[in-house]
């Protein structure tokens, strides 16, 4: 047999699969080439990548603003008031009313014998120097209040009695004139300054006479 007519369908099997194999590199070649072809075009193109300007069109050079009245005049901005605390509003007005026959007394005596008291009667200062009745109370709250005393004095002559308030000598001989009948009772004011919490107010007789015949001690807050 000769060799050649064996070697003949060998030699063809061999060429085909080479020219099979060169079939993919072929395809990827001109498929690159397309590519590369197609991407060179568009940038070349305008009308394919390019936006207004390059077609023609011109960028606007300001944004048109909505034309409409102008506004004469800002509204003014009205303060804005905070709301009252508490501590901002002040406490209701009140008055403490201390009966006389209630609260401690040196040199004097509880009595009711003359009309017009308040409570179950009132106190008779001894016709003495330095008789005093004196009250000890918790104040609403501390400072200048207005302490009020209802007195009689039946006599002609003023009564003077020094107010004395936690040991200080706040008002020194503070006159209680003449109310024409122990029957009539009169209010004497004075101010003081209350302490926080416990006081003492001592109304202290400064004559030989005594004091007047005292009602009540009131303080209004
Ligand atoms: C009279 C009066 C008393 C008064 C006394 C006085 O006795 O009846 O109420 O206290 O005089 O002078 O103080």
């Amino acid at each position: 047999m000769d060799e050649t007519e064996y070697d003949g369908p060998r030699h063809r099997r061999v060429g085909l699969v080479r020219r099979v194999g060169c079939l993919p590199l072929l395809a990827a070649a001109l498929v690159s080439t397309l590519l590369m072809v197609i991407t060179v075009k568009m940038l070349e193109s305008p009308t394919l990548w390019r936006s207004a300007p390059a077609q023609g069109l011109a960028w606007p050079d300001t944004i048109p603003v909505p034309t409409g009245p102008e506004p004469t005049e800002w509204p003014t901005e009205q303060p804005i008031e905070p709301p009252p605390t508490p501590t901002d509003v002040p406490p209701p007005p009140q008055t403490l009313k201390y009966e006389a026959e209630d609260a401690s007394v040196w040199r004097g005596a509880v009595e009711s014998n003359h009309t017009g008291y308040t409570g179950s009667g009132f106190v008779n200062y001894e016709n003495t120097s330095g008789s005093f009745v004196q009250w000890t109370f918790d104040a609403v709250r501390p400072g200048r209040v207005t302490v009020r005393l209802r007195y009689a004095n039946g006599t002609p002559a003023n009564r003077p009695m020094d107010i004395v308030v936690n040991g200080q000598v706040g008002s020194a001989g503070l006159p209680f004139e003449a109310t024409g009948a122990w029957t009539n009772w009169r209010v004497r004011a004075v101010d003081v300054d209350l302490s926080a919490g416990a006081n003492i107010i001592r109304v202290v007789a400064k004559t030989s006479d005594g004091g007047p015949n005292v009602d009540y001690l009131e303080i209004r807050y």
